[in-house]
């Protein structure tokens, strides 16, 4: 009989910490509170918490739901903007549940009637926090009530990070002041000192914002190719930039960040306070360590471009493709250390982009976009690309054609306006990629041509991006390292394969 009483007690030990701390979370439980279950909280309970946000907390609707009959939501000609909207970056990122990718909700409200839609792949409530106080709340209340708990800022996630089904989700999109500031940047409770200009942004402000804004100051940041890709994933990820070769990649560039941590801490991490969290919170990846809330970033005097569009194309069918390919791609590592950066997307097979008479109607080979930095001399883009062209053309007996043009811009703002990410939210996108250093682009170009071969067979495309170079190489983020894959320090190609799901007949893909 007496071998049980511990067990007793620490039943009676668990019900009163239950009660202590207000929660149904008990002991050895081991799945999240879900809408429809016991433990979820009550009617009251999610008012509390809405009270305590000033009536900020929304409930989830599936953007779609406008388009499906047996929804309260229906709406017909709400329904049609959101089909047209659903391919645009922005009807996303200003959703407070809706994202990019549709894999992440399992395709559960699709705008198309003729599939059934579902609430199964949303959060049941989302936090519309406008500051660091909102975002404490939702943290405290998700830990409190056993809650799944997923930070959305704009949803680009690839991964799906930024949606939780039947969770609490913390928006963080309008947490987006933007405020420059004229250094040295003075960090917070210490007497350090960081020469050079400053801006903070909340987690939620966007590319386009901060380069429109910086840009008054003739100043820009180190930031990526979307327009509406948001701090928060950028920075938390490491964040690589076509301006990262020459500055260090985003994550680099940090000073300070303020954060809200699991246990409901709102902390102001630098190199001197929480120095571990502030490394961390570097690189280490989105809703990890805790929900950003402002960071503080160095900016620079917005760089003079010297862009060049360069086509290096053969035969779609031509049995040297994967050759030509691999020797362009090979040239990369000395082009990044001549001071070129940019993107390049190879294809096995695309329209000829400038049709005429005689003309093939396809190409195959590599697209790129290269800029140069602080020039408007010609004479060094070609000093770089001339040998390349050369090649290109010697080595294949004229059967590569080399199509350049070029032009300067005044600012990395002027230059983004033209050559901003624009590509098409709404479909199933799965992305593969890989950092390939010097030994990988110049070693074996035989092994190079295969390896292209192999992934291209699968999506028909690759991107490769000279993001990284000297400048990431050679970065000295504050307080000595960060988070950042240490893969990088060493890449000159950030290669990435689209891939998209076919697979889902049921719901029309
Ligand atoms: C069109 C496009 C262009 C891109 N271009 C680039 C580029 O040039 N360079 C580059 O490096 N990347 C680029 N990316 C990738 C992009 O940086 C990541 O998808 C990034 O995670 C997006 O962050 P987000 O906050 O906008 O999106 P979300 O999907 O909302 O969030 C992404 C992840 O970060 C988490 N998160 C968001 N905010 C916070 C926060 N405040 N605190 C804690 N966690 C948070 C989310 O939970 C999720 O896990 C691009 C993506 C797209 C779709
Ligand atoms: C929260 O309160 C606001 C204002 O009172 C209200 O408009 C909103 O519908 C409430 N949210 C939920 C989920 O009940
Ligand atoms: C992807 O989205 C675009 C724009 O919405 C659409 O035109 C295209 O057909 C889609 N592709 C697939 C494979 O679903
Ligand atoms: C996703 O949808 C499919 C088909 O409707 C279903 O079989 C599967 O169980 C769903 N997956 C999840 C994780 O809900
Ligand atoms: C979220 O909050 C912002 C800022 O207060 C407000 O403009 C916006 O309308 C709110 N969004 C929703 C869906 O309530
Ligand atoms: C930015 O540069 C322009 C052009 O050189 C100049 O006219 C303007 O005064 C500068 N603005 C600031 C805020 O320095
Ligand atoms: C190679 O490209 C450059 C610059 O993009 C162009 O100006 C030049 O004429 C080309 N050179 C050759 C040899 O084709």
């Amino acid at each position: 009989m007496s071998r049980f009483k511990p067990l007793r007690y620490h039943v009676v030990l668990a019900a009163v910490y239950a009660s202590f701390v207000n929660a149904t979370y008990l002991p050895g439980r081991s799945c999240k509170a879900f809408p429809g279950t016991a433990y979820w909280p009550s009617e009251t309970q999610w008012n509390h918490f809405n009270d305590s946000l000033s009536g900020r907390l929304l409930q989830a609707t599936p953007p779609a739901a406008v388009c499906h009959p047996d929804w309260p939501a229906y709406d017909p000609s709400a329904c049609s903007d959101v089909k047209s909207d659903w391919s645009v970056y922005e009807y996303h990122s200003e959703n407070p549940v809706s994202i990019m990718w549709d894999q992440f909700t399992n395709d559960t409200c699709l705008p198309k009637e003729e599939f059934p839609c579902s609430a199964r792949g949303y959060p049941a409530y989302v936090v519309n926090a406008t500051t660091s106080e909102h975002v404490k709340l939702g943290v405290d209340f998700a830990r409190t009530y056993d809650i799944r708990l997923v930070v959305k800022n704009t949803g680009h996630d690839y991964m799906g990070r930024s949606i939780a089904p039947g969770g609490l989700s913390i928006w963080t999109h309008h947490l987006n002041s933007i405020h420059h500031h004229v250094g040295p940047f003075k960090l917070d409770d210490c007497d350090t000192s960081i020469p050079g200009n400053a801006v903070t942004v909340g987690a939620g402000a966007q590319m386009y914002d901060i380069y429109s804004a910086t840009d008054a100051f003739n100043e820009t940041i180190v930031g990526g190719g979307g327009k509406s890709v948001g701090i928060g994933g950028y920075i938390t990820g490491g964040g690589h930039s076509i301006l990262a070769p020459r500055f260090g990649l985003a994550a680099d560039q940090v000073l300070q960040m303020e954060m809200v941590t699991p246990a409901g801490k709102i902390l102001t991490v630098n190199e001197n306070q929480h120095p571990d969290l502030f490394w961390a919170m570097r690189g280490g990846g989105g809703s990890t360590f805790g929900v950003l809330t402002s960071v503080t970033l160095k900016t620079y005097p917005t760089p003079k471009l010297l862009s060049t569009a360069w086509m290096a194309v053969t035969d779609p069918n031509a049995p040297f493709l994967y050759d030509v390919i691999a020797y362009a791609l090979s040239q990369f590592p000395s082009m990044g250390d001549a001071g070129l950066s940019g993107y390049t997307f190879i294809t096995s097979r695309l329209p000829n982009p400038v049709p005429s008479p005689g003309a093939p109607e396809e190409l195959a080979g590599v697209l790129g976009q290269f800029v140069l930095q602080e020039t408007e001399n010609v004479q060094s883009l070609q000093n770089i690309l001339n040998p390349i062209n050369q090649t290109l053309k010697e080595r294949w007996l004229g059967a590569v054609q080399v199509i350049t043009s070029t032009r300067p811009y005044s600012s990395f703002l002027a230059w983004f306006e033209d050559h901003y990410d624009q590509g098409t939210a709404g479909n199933s996108s799965y992305l593969v990629s890989r950092l390939l250093d010097r030994h990988a682009l110049e070693s074996d170009e035989a092994a190079l041509a295969n390896a292209v071969k192999e992934g291209m067979s699968i999506s028909g495309g690759l991107g490769a991006y000279i993001v990284s170079g000297k400048g990431v190489h050679d970065a000295s983020p504050r307080g000595g390292s960060n988070a950042v894959n240490p893969g990088w320090r060493t890449t000159y190609v950030h290669t990435r394969f689209p891939a998209i799901q076919r697979n889902r007949k049921d719901r029309g893909y």
